[in-house]
This record gives structure tokens, sequence and C-alpha cells, in this order.
């Protein structure tokens, strides 16, 4: 395994093994990696030639009040992780390669962006295309993967694929959870253990809307107002936003005839967790 630091060097890289006609496959993330980012991994190590794994805590993604001074890191472990998962490349820059002095450029897909997280976390979508879309520039993959647990992240970025006509195939893999349903996010490890057993409520509430739809309700206020109830029964969770939107343009909807999405951002002590589910008749348990 191959681990790259220098930004020229990656590319040159790459671009040699396109040239070999190698098929390239690239997981970003900011590292830390869990059974989630595993899944990624192994997705794209079934059609890659050259797996590429890049690790880097994007500063521009963070609002100045947020987590970036202490979000988690382990390269040791993440290395390991790499190995097991067959990676061929880690490719790891330096924040002052990515930004060096003076930056001044930044991708934003509008619209898409300012709700749900964007609403909560402004600037927070700029961050993740502009640095997606510089990763895509430096590693140059046929194809990239993100996870559902980030919904409107992977919509976001399947549109400035499209939009900018990347050429990158942008793949959606399946949130993975703990046996209790919670989505695994590296920003779990911030819960104390209290705090974790009180984070059940959210996968609790996402099963108690599906148990609504199938009653038969169908608007969707009704079915926010349920979720609500079962978080708030939760004295250590505070609620950001609950919505029922539209999978696809993110926008509310009332009538949810044909299913829905419904998606939340909840706050367990320090950590801010967000999840989402397909509301509709075809039940997926999250256990
Ligand atoms: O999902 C993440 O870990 C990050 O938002 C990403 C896509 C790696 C960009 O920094």
């Amino acid at each position: 395994m191959e681990i790259i630091e220098d930004l020229r060097r990656m590319r040159s890289f790459s671009s040699s093994s396109r040239g070999k006609g190698l098929r390239v496959v690239l997981v970003p993330t900011m590292g830390y990696l869990h059974d989630g980012h595993r899944e990624l991994l192994r997705t794209g190590r079934q059609s890659a030639d050259l797996l590429i794994l890049s690790i880097f805590v994007n500063p521009a993604q963070f609002g100045p009040k947020e987590d970036l001074g202490s979000y988690p890191r382990d390269m040791e472990s993440d290395l390991s992780a790499a190995r097991d998962s067959e990676v061929d490349v880690v490719f790891a820059p330096r924040r002052e390669d990515i930004y060096p002095v003076g930056y001044r450029t930044y991708a934003e897909v509008e619209g898409l962006s300012d709700r749900l997280c964007g609403a909560s976390r402004p600037g927070h979508f700029r961050g993740v295309a502009t640095v997606v879309l510089k990763l895509f520039n430096i590693t140059l993959p046929h194809a990239a993967i993100f996870g559902q647990k980030d919904f409107q992240q992977l919509l976001i970025i399947r549109k400035m694929a499209e939009d900018l006509n990347l050429g990158v195939e942008i793949i959606g893999v399946d949130t993975v959870r703990e046996p209790d349903g919670l989505a695994m996010s590296s920003r779990n490890s911030y819960l104390s253990a209290e705090e974790r057993k009180a984070a059940r409520c959210i996968p609790a509430s996402i099963e108690e809307a599906q148990r609504e739809f199938e009653k038969g309700v169908r608007h969707a206020p009704a079915i926010v107002e349920k979720v609500k109830k079962v978080i708030e029964m939760e004295p250590l969770a505070v609620i950001d936003y609950i919505k029922i939107c539209d999978g696809s343009t993110l926008e509310d909807i009332e009538s949810m005839e044909g299913g829905a999405h419904l998606f939340l951002a909840v706050r367990v002590g320090r950590a801010r967790l967000i999840d989402n589910c397909p509301i509709g008749l075809e039940r997926r348990p999250l256990l």
C-alpha cells in the first residue's frame, strides 16, 4: 500500500494508472475509520483496479464554532484499516497544500446546499463540494463512493458531478448501523456511555415514522410530530431539525402518498448526529 501526501505525486500516480487502462476508484473520508467506511471501501474494491482512500479533515466544511480542533483523528489505526480493506493508495494531503495561503476558489451547489444541514451549518456544503472537487482533480477517479448516511452530501456531490461534467460516477452506499440501529459515525466517539444509550432515540424515532406510514398516515407534519415525541422523551437529546422531504429535491412535502424521505439532526451531548431514511411501503428495518 502506497501512502502519498504530495498532490503532484498523487495526480501522476492516478494519471499513469488511467493511462494503463486501470479503473480508479476514490473513497473520500476525514479518517477515524469505522465499519461504515469499511463498507465504502468494500464497495470500491469490487470495481477498482486502483482503490484510493483519501484522509483529510477539511477545515472548509467546519463553521467557526464547530469541532474542527477536536475532530477525532487516528492515522495509525486508519492505515491498518486501509490495509485490511486492501486499499492501494492512501492519499493524506497536508492542509497547507490543499488550501495554500491566498486560496480563493470555492464550489457551490445552489438550492440543495441551503436546506437541512445547510441551513444549520451555513457554508458547510460549500466546503464539502470544494474539497471533493479538488480531490477529484488530484486523484482523477472514474468513480467515487459516498455513504447514504450523509444523504444530502451525496445528492450535492452527484449534482456537482453532473452540472460540471466531471465524468466521475458517484456511487452511494447504504448506511451501516450499530446493533441497536444507531448510524455509524466518527462523531459517535464523542458520546459518553449514557449519551450513547440516549442516542438510541434516533433510530427508534425513524422506526416510529415507518410504523405510522404503515398504519396509513400520509400527512408529513403528523409523522414529524410523532418522530419529535419519541426524541423529546429522551432528556439528553436536543432536536436540530426533523424534516420530511422529497428524496431528490430535498423540498418539504406535506403529502407522502408516493413515499418520502425523513431527515433528522439531533444533538446528544456535544455530538451532532444526523440520520435519514426513506419512508414508504417497502419497509427497510433499521435493525
Ligand atoms: O463525508 C465526509 O467524510 C466528508 O464530508 C468528505 C466527503 C470526505 C469531504 O471532506
